[in-house]
């Protein structure tokens, strides 16, 4: 016989609240059949339009290969700082210098001449302080946004994702708004020449392939979630370039955006339907609102919410507290708790104390700390499932995934819930590694626009 209401334990009563999240094998093999077909459906050239999942091929076709050098400028824009490097590359050596600027979210929810404004201001800003003036330097430009590329550096944002809602940019050329801004700025001492935009997946991605030739998927787990592949040009019906040597090309997935045609409701929770109610960008982006950082704290929060309100947790806790407001519980605060390993909850004490709860019990630090392992193992999960989807679509006997991110640095079980996961996910006999990369978007970048200069230098050679 159920159990009747009355007679469940405290446990038994946060279970029912907490169940949606854990999800069986099973499950976990559905969501890699539909993300296929939907893989599919977006690289098939007449169903691309509808198909939420974009697929974007990326005009790069090759790896780094070692032999790169040269100096070049990058730009990194993606999340809540833009960074603008100067990076060196002489073959398998890399000297890196960058300079962080923050995006105030004024400008985050301005104008794109407002946006394009600021980072023409940080450009020169950093070329006068590292001295590089009256020199025309190729720059590659990392832009963590789903972009419709025309060439390498030819890349119309298809639409705003995470934080940024930017009037009049979307359907627009980013390097030409780049180019106009630096105009704008009426500096005859500085020139700057576009000559790659890519993805921060992609950037990962090349980064790690730099020394690394088995590496051929790119992860981003930090404020979004994003992943790019190398795929067979036989397969990509949206390809209008040439099919010269390699038959290859990288594709940016954008699988942020799987769900947003509903097909993924059958696991979404209610506090993953309020989170995203209350997002800047409602019914999109849905898969990744699952699973990256800007979203996870969230989550937790919501979830805590509702056992406080229902008289699960915290029994005196203040309403007016952090913890009763939208977005005020960072993903870093799971990071963190979910690093306490003894019964003295140390961490997750500072954090309740942070947002203001008071009179918790160990208890209460027990639950907080439980409703942390579930969200984030099921990103965790829902991540892998997204790996094992391209691990099998590639059928390749070995492979490095090249991941970077806030998240994936940061948590403490991330990485090895994944492998986990992905080796009960992936077809027998295929083996994989998870593989840390160092500054993808500054690096990669770079490494883009090299490979670049080399392919055009033996043209016009
Ligand atoms: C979002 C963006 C995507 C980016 C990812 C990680 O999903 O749409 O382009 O790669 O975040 O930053």
């Amino acid at each position: 016989m159920p159990t009747t209401p009355e007679k469940m334990t405290k446990y038994e009563k946060i279970e029912q609240f907490v169940k949606g999240f854990k999800l069986s094998s099973l499950t976990y093999k559905r969501v890699m059949h539909l993300l296929n077909d939907e893989m599919n459906n977006g690289l098939h050239e007449s169903m691309n339009y509808h198909a939420d999942i974009k697929m974007f091929p990326t005009f790069v076709r090759a790896l780094p290969d070692g032999t790169e050098k040269g100096k070049f400028l990058a730009l990194d824009l993606g999340g809540t700082n833009f960074r603008v490097l100067i990076v060196r590359i002489d073959q398998r050596d890399v000297d890196i210098q960058s300079q962080t600027y923050l995006i105030p979210q004024r400008i985050m929810l301005g104008t794109g001449i407002q946006l394009f404004d600021h980072i023409a201001d940080c450009i020169c800003r950093f070329i006068r302080d590292h001295d590089l003036k009256d020199e025309t330097i190729p720059l590659g430009f990392t832009f963590s946004f789903p972009c419709r590329q025309e060439g390498l550096a030819k890349a119309r944002l298809s639409k705003w994702t995470k934080g940024f809602r930017c009037e009049g940019v979307v359907n627009e050329d980013i390097c030409f708004l780049l180019h106009e801004a630096m105009k704008r700025k009426n500096t005859t001492t500085v020139d700057v020449e576009v000559v790659a935009v890519v993805n921060d997946a992609v950037g990962t991605l090349m980064s790690a392939a730099h020394t690394d030739r088995n590496c051929e998927i790119g992860l981003i787990l930090g404020t979004g979630c994003n992943a790019c592949y190398m795929e067979s040009l036989k397969n990509v019906g949206l390809w209008e370039g040439d099919y010269e040597e390699p038959a290859q090309v990288l594709i940016n997935t954008e699988w942020g955006a799987f769900g947003d045609n509903g097909c993924l409701d059958f696991i979404r929770t209610e506090y993953d339907r309020e989170l995203d109610t209350y997002s800047i960008n409602p019914g999109k982006q849905l898969y990744e609102k699952m699973i990256s950082g800007m979203y996870m704290g969230e989550i937790v929060r919501l979830t805590l919410e509702r056992l406080s309100m229902e008289g699960l947790l915290f029994e005196s806790a203040d309403r007016d507290c952090e913890l009763f407001h939208r977005g005020r519980f960072f993903t870093k605060f799971v990071s963190e708790i979910e690093s306490d390993h003894d019964e003295f909850f140390r961490n997750t004490k500072q954090v309740l104390d942070e947002i203001g709860v008071t009179n918790y019990t160990t208890e209460d630090c027990n639950i907080v700390k439980y409703i942390c392992t579930l969200v984030s193992a099921r990103a965790a999960f829902l991540a892998s499932a997204g790996l094992a989807t391209l691990i099998n679509r590639m059928n390749k006997p070995e492979m490095t995934i090249a991941v970077d991110g806030s998240l994936y640095r940061f948590h403490p079980r991330f990485h090895n819930l994944m492998v986990l996961k992905i080796q009960e996910l992936i077809k027998k006999g295929l083996k994989f590694k998870l593989a840390l990369s160092h500054d993808g978007s500054g690096k990669g970048a770079a490494l883009v626009a090299a490979v670049a200069m080399r392919l055009r230098d033996n043209k016009q050679g």
